[in-house]
């Protein structure tokens, strides 16, 4: 199974990210409520809401339906209310006799949303019109009626061979053909699981021969896809130690079960295949899993990561890696740079084990700032838990060219790949001269209104939604959860008439280095915890703000308290649209990576939000003042938006500033008046952490500018020049 990690920081599976980035929206755990990630023969890691709730084996599995019914309909009827159309893809074969009675995620879903359902049939695998007609044969008659049309997909060939068959199966069964999509070669895009890798396949013809370790448990194999399409590279997906003993680079991809696909590495000769490459002075690098067992040992005495115990790693890089219960999942985009070659890297990290490296190692990357993975002294031993590291063409090129070199190859130039949303595009193309486009949308039109399920809705909304039913999930007798460490809020109360407790002169310095320290330390906060500011700490803080200063004193500022969830997933909806709409902005592709990853809101989260207006009417005609600067009103108001960060970072609660909305719309959800307009939409809770610099800085989005090109002397672009200011004297 490939996965993957939402902005928001949940697990979902690849082939749902990749759906949600073809329908121009952000990713989200509601597209793949559940997702399950085989461990073992029998087993699988559940993921529900995008977290892992535990490990099950079927028949655990198919007792948690009926807890689970509430959370798919949750993420349906979400993104109804958010979407024109929701697709829904049904998983495994719709006519899955054995198991249709508890299904929700296939017929089970069309029922309970009741939606019309096209069947595809894979007509590359053989026996396309018996698998249609012995669907519809198997399905019980309501089931049978959902089906609207079907569809031959993977089609090589001549269309006119092909006329009299979908001409028969028409007839027999009465539901039309609406598209004959041919087989796409090429299309690059992400695969939904490894179930393709049964045996040994060779990618690309090139000179170079990469060996990718064929595990029987692989996981996140999309690693691979770039550097397959490299013109320089043959990549064999093998098992076979000659092979690999034989290759210029091995690559060990991710596991779903580290020890386990190591112990089967030992048993079939393929670890001493590895060693031997590298005494050979081939390259090896492991990415995730494939990390973990180039180290010494892992230790899973808790059987985490499958049954319990110690294994001996390859030995080719100095480290150790420990599975634990309390470790919580790694899960988290991020990026940063190759330290050799300072390319950058992007990617994604899913992982349970923590990985210690002896600290004399060189690390390989530096991601957000930090040393991350390792690079064995000679440099030919390469591990880290970046998914998508081999996704960066620079990155991607140079570790070739090394390859290259030591080869005696002449180096290449980076090769210019398709983007994955030309692939998409390119698959849509296909589709549209395929599909019946017209019938399909006239099927959409017909649609009938959502069902009603008031008791899922009861049980989804319940405390602590969705959150508290993963929780309870694998926990019937739920064990209360440790109460959040409580920071202490010392609340000064509200000083209205403070004039005798301040210096009418300067501060003392230690009063002016807190002033300082908390306006360096104010951040934009984006990820909240959930606990509520205590109703001093509120007041104090919008007390601050409305001590700001405005034109005319004219105090044009209201701040409009918002903590019901309706109006705030109404405004989380604008949101969306608009981040969905300046993503497409961006044509540079690295850059709208980027963004996409970028979080840059926290308005669920966050246990209130505030939205400060500005009443322009204020005091009207006449306010001392404004009149030659009409929007001094506004400026006004975003004084008392600074003060309100100012006093809110003092207090420790974060303020985040989103920006990214459609303002008439979020005035007419606040039932702003006429004249009254929105300035700042505000998330304010406890943050999980202030960042040490802006989040912009640290992705490398924009630096921040010197003084020196802000600051200018008596006309605007004319260097102030700082030896001949003032004496120091009053400043020492
Ligand atoms: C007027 C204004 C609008 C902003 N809008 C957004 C926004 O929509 N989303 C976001 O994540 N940050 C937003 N920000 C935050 C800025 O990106 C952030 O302030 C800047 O990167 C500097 O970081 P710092 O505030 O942590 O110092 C906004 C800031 C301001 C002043």
């Amino acid at each position: 199974m490939n996965s993957g990690v939402t902005p928001e920081g949940h697990e979902i599976g690849r082939a749902q990210l990749l759906q949600a980035l073809a329908a121009g929206v952000v990713p989200s755990w509601l597209h793949n409520p559940i997702l399950l990630k085989p461990t073992g023969e029998a087993t699988s890691q559940v993921v529900v809401a995008g977290k892992v709730a535990g490990q099950a084996d079927a028949s655990t599995y198919f007792g948690l339906r009926d807890k689970l019914r509430p959370v798919v309909w949750r993420a349906f009827s979400e993104l109804a209310r958010r979407a024109d159309v929701v697709l829904i893809e049904g998983a495994g074969s719709p006519a899955e006799i054995n198991l249709a009675r508890d299904d929700l995620v296939n017929m089970g879903l069309a029922d309970l949303v009741d939606a019309p359902v096209l069947v595809a049939g894979d007509i590359d695998r053989g026996g396309v019109f018996a698998a249609l007609a012995g669907t519809q044969l198997l399905l019980e008659p309501a089931q049978r009626a959902r089906i609207q049309g079907w569809i031959i997909n993977k089609f090589r060939g001549d269309p006119a061979l092909l006329k009299d068959g979908l001409a028969m199966i028409e007839q027999r069964t009465l539901v039309g053909v609406r598209g004959v999509v041919p087989f796409v070669h090429d299309l690059g895009l992400d695969e939904e699981d490894g179930v393709w890798l049964e045996r040994d396949l060779v990618r690309g013809t090139g000179e170079i021969t990469v060996a990718a370790l064929r595990l029987d448990r692989v996981s996140n194999s999309t690693d691979m896809d770039a550097l397959a399409r490299e013109p320089d590279v043959a990549l064999h997906w093998t098992r076979d130690p000659d092979r690999v003993a034989t290759a210029d680079l091995v690559v060990i991809p991710g596991s779903k079960s580290t020890r386990a696909d190591l112990a089967d590495l030992e048993r079939d000769g393929l670890v001493a295949a590895v060693q031997a490459a590298h005494a050979r002075g081939a390259f090896v690098l492991g990415l995730c899993g494939g990390y973990q067992m180039l180290g010494r040992e892992i230790n899973d005495d808790e059987g985490v990561d499958g049954p319990p115990g110690r294994s001996r790693g390859l030995g080719l890089l100095p480290l150790v890696t420990a599975f634990a219960r309390e470790l919580p999942k790694v899960l988290v985009n991020t990026y940063g740079s190759d330290l050799a070659t300072g390319e950058r890297v992007a990617g994604y990290e899913i992982h349970q084990g923590r990985t210690v490296v002896d600290p004399l190692t060189p690390p390989l990357l530096e991601l957000r700032g930090r040393p991350d993975g390792c690079t064995s002294a000679d440099g030919r031993v390469m591990g880290c838990y970046l998914h998508g590291l081999l996704d960066a063409p620079g990155y991607r090129r140079a570790l070739l060219n090394r390859v290259r070199a030591a080869r005696g190859l002449a180096a290449l130039a980076p090769s210019s790949q398709l983007t994955q949303s030309e692939r998409l595009d390119r698959l849509a193309d296909v589709l549209e001269h395929a599909l019946d486009v017209p019938w399909i949308e006239s099927l959409l039109e017909r649609r009938s209104p959502l069902p009603a399920h008031p008791e899922l809705d009861r049980i989804a909304g319940g405390p602590g939604g969705v959150d508290a039913i993963v929780r309870e999930l694998f926990a019937p007798a739920a064990t209360s959860a440790p109460p959040l460490a409580r920071r202490a809020a010392v609340v000064l109360g509200v000083r209205d008439s403070p004039a005798d407790s301040f210096p009418s002169g300067a501060f003392d310095p230690a009063d002016r280095d807190v002033v300082r320290r908390v306006i360096l330390a104010r951040r934009d906060v984006r990820q909240f915890q959930s606990d509520p500011i205590p109703t001093a700490v509120l007041r104090e803080i919008l007390s601050l703000a409305h001590h700001a200063p405005s034109v005319g004193f004219m105090q044009p500022w209201n701040f409009v308290v918002v903590t019901s969830r309706g109006t705030r997933e109404r405004v989380k909806d604008s949101f969306v649209r608009t981040n969905v709409a300046e993503l497409a902005k961006i044509d540079d592709e690295r850059r709208a990576a980027l963004y996409a990853g970028l979080k840059l809101e926290g308005i669920l989260e966050s246990p209130l939000n505030v939205a400060v207006t500005c009443d322009r009417r204020r005091d009207a005609p006449f306010v001392l003042g404004r009149a030659p600067m009409p929007d001094t009103d506004l400026y006004s108001t975003c004084l008392a938006v600074e003060n309100l960060m100012l006093a809110a970072r003092a207090h420790g609660v974060g303020v985040g500033w989103v920006s990214l909305l459609d303002p008439a719309l979020v005035a007419r959800v606040l039932a702003l008046p006429e004249g009254v307009v929105l300035v700042a939409y505000l998330c304010v809770g406890y943050p999980v952490e202030f960042r040490a610099r802006p989040l912009l800085e640290e992705v490398g989005w924009k630096a921040r500018a010197p003084l020196e090109g802000a600051v200018y002397a008596e006309q605007w672009g004319c260097v102030y020049d700082w030896g001949s200011g003032p004496p120091d004297a009053r400043g020492a």
